[in-house]
């Protein structure tokens, strides 16, 4: 007999990614239809490549609109040179900001030129900004290979805030080929905490692909605990994880 699933985490698996994607464009375009001033939560990464495109094709026809909206990604890279073309916030930028109509005032970002002295100052300047903001109304979230969500690595508390933090072996392994090698990604980065992405009004969660398939077993299967950052998802009155068949292959049948 499979083990029971024991998380509360809802879940869909989508024929594909794309399918996936495409639905939660379609939620997210009603959302900004009723709500114009939306407040999102931004992440970087291979998987909401999608739903990026998805979005850009959707203002471009003219069916929604950023203009009253605001961002803010989820984190970010330290050591890096202001305007570095492989910080977070060049890639947002690049991937979907630019072809979008928020207006620039209400793209927040996190500096990847912090030192270890004013870290702390930009980070509860972030968390006044969100507050300010109204609290994040729909927060996308991808999930690293070790359970992290943005970049609140294993062992990270659920009521932890935004913060300084050191990158974990497995995501300095994934991260070096957009460094061109290892030793190139920074050991440092800033991240909004597990207690500020719980205080998201609404929580969507994609994961794509065969080598997501152990860490979505595990997340779905395990009780809330911080070996595994993504389990702290569990008990949110609104969180969603949408998964395509790869993703979704171990999960007890
Ligand atoms: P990925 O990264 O989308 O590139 O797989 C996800 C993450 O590390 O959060």
């Amino acid at each position: 007999m499979s083990p029971l699933l024991r998380t509360s985490i809802a879940y869909t698996v989508f024929p594909s990614a794309q399918a996936a994607a495409r639905a939660l464009a379609d939620d997210l375009s009603q959302r900004l239809r009723q709500r114009p001033e939306l407040v999102l939560g931004l992440p970087t990464g291979n998987t909401p490549l999608g739903l990026y495109r998805e979005l850009i094709e959707r203002q471009r026809a003219g069916q929604l609109s950023f203009a009253r909206a605001s961002c803010f990604p989820l984190d970010e890279y330290l050591d890096l040179p202001a305007a570095d073309p492989r910080s977070f916030a060049a890639w947002l930028r690049q991937e979907f900001l630019q072809h979008v109509d928020f207006a620039p005032e209400r793209i927040h970002r996190l500096d990847s030129t912090l030192d270890a002295n004013q870290w702390r100052q930009a980070a509860q300047r972030y968390e006044a900004l969100i507050q300010a903001a109204g609290g994040i109304d729909c927060m996308l979230l991808g999930i690293g290979r070790n359970g992290h969500i943005a970049f609140n690595e294993p062992g990270s508390a659920r009521n932890s805030r935004t913060r300084e933090v050191e990158l974990e072996a497995t995501t300095l392994h994934d991260a070096a080929k957009s460094f061109g090698g290892l030793e190139h990604v920074p050991r440092r980065a800033i991240t909004m905490g597990i207690g500020t992405i719980l205080e998201s009004r609404t929580i969507r969660v994609l994961a794509f692909g065969t080598n997501k398939a152990a860490i979505v077993r595990q997340i779905l299967c395990s009780e809330p605990q911080a070996a595994w950052p993504a389990t702290w998802l569990a008990g949110h009155p609104d969180v969603h994880c949408l998964l395509d068949p790869a993703s979704a292959a171990d999960l007890p049948g």
